[in-house]
């Protein structure tokens, strides 16, 4: 009789953006006549820009006649976007990165979640804490933790660093030595940032104890003031311990075309063993690349027409962030983040926990967040507010919030 893989039952409950759906779906189907507003998942809601619709149009049609037609795309990526995302997000802003050190995929949530496989089973991983859960339950899947302590809200094994208001969300050095260290900026949940300056001293801590840095940069695009690393190779010595991952869904408004790429620098290694080509081998065994059409879009966020369309949604977004940091400061809320990301970290207020602020907002407001516990223990008492909305809604949110 065949075993199931066990590590799954270590994975308490569903996962946290599902559970919140559910609870959600519940409260409409009870409650048909309530307007919900989301602020939830980080989905983004703006349509899909001219010169993106119009590089799919042109993409689909030449799909659709034989002489142009492509079958597999190549399973790192076509040259064409390789080269725009070097060129563009890296070369152009002095990382010497090259074209084939960009590795493309159909999003940076299937890559944060595969990369750990690079890494032996007892690798110790550090996270921040709150953290984004794809980061930790991978691993968990993986066999790479402990058991779920449920009181602790956290897995053995793990090494867990806070990022509070404490620390001004800059996590500390761990006390035990980690082999993988995931760090997020700017930051999913709490929409905060740390300056290039502490950033250099993760890059160098890594490289000292030679542990691999996977750094998730999806939010780069939001970064609005100057001391803030768009990329980790903007550090000397990244290209010897770090990973990046990137992704077109919230610059661009993917998230539901799938495209995001990964940078693995062929300087990379471990025991004497590439991590680039590791992760080269991995694609090919595992992944038959993007859509042809999808990539085509890609290269077209890098034109100057898709450049400018681009900035257009970001300040969009940025937008709602000022409507919901202003309005919750002046309601009284303690709140952070917001400035360099679509992300809103509020303290919950009324002695509520996280889940009992989520239900109370839903109930009194009919709005939608997310329960800052859900991301780890040092995120209760906390809940995240997303900038991904309209404006219309954003606004009618925060001043339901307001009034309640
Ligand atoms: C979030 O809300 O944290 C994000 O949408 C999750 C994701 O990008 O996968």
């Amino acid at each position: 009789m065949v075993k199931v893989n066990t590590n799954f039952q270590r994975l308490p409950g569903s996962y946290l953006f599902s559970t919140i759906a559910k609870k959600v779906s519940e409260f409409s189907a009870a409650n048909p006549d309530k307007q919900v507003i989301r602020l939830g998942i980080g989905d983004v809601t703006k349509a899909l820009t001219p010169t993106i619709v119009k590089a799919l149009h042109d993409a689909v049609d030449e799909m659709g006649q034989d002489a142009t037609f492509r079958g597999y795309a190549p399973d790192l990526g076509y040259d064409f976007l390789r080269h725009a995302i070097a060129e563009n997000d890296y070369r152009g802003k002095g990382c010497d990165i090259a074209d084939d050190e960009i590795f493309v995929s159909d999003g940076a949530k299937s890559d944060s979640g595969s990369i750990q496989e690079l890494f032996s089973a007892d690798s110790r991983i550090a996270v921040t804490d709150p953290v984004y859960p794809v980061y930790v339950d991978s691993n968990v899947m993986a066999g790479r933790t402990g058991l779920y302590d449920e009181k602790a809200g956290k897995f053995e094994d793990v090494i867990y660093m806070p990022a509070t208001s404490e620390n001004g969300f800059s996590p500390e050095f761990p006390k035990e030595e980690p082999d993988i260290i995931y760090l997020c900026f700017p930051n999913n949940p709490t929409g905060t940032t740390i300056p290039k300056e502490r950033l250099q001293e993760w890059v160098d801590y890594a490289n000292r104890i030679g542990a691999v840095i996977i750094y998730d940069a999806a939010y780069e695009a939001y970064i609005s003031q100057g001391d803030v690393c768009h990329s980790i190779y903007e550090c000397d010595g990244a290209k010897t311990c770090a990973i990046e991952l990137r992704s077109f869904s919230k610059n661009a408004g993917f998230t539901g075309l799938r495209l995001g790429f990964t940078v693995v620098p062929k300087e990379l290694k471990r025991s004497g063993v590439s991590l680039h080509d590791m992760w080269a081998r991995r694609h090919g065994t595992k992944f038959n690349g993007a859509p042809y059409i999808v990539q085509r879009a890609g290269e077209a966020v890098y034109s100057d027409a898709g450049k400018a369309e681009v900035r257009g949604l970001v300040d969009y977004y940025m937008e709602n962030a000022r409507v919901i940091l202003g309005g919750l400061k002046d309601a009284g809320y303690e709140v952070y983040g917001g400035v360099n990301a679509p992300y809103i970290w509020m303290k919950t207020p009324k002695g509520l926990d996280s889940w009992g602020f989520f239900d109370y907002l839903l109930e009194k407001a009919n709005v939608v967040g997310t329960p800052g516990v859900g991301f780890g223990p040092c995120g209760a008492g906390y809940f995240r507010l997303t900038a991904f909305g309209t404006h219309d809604n954003t606004k009618a949110a925060i001043e339901r919030i307001r009034s309640i």
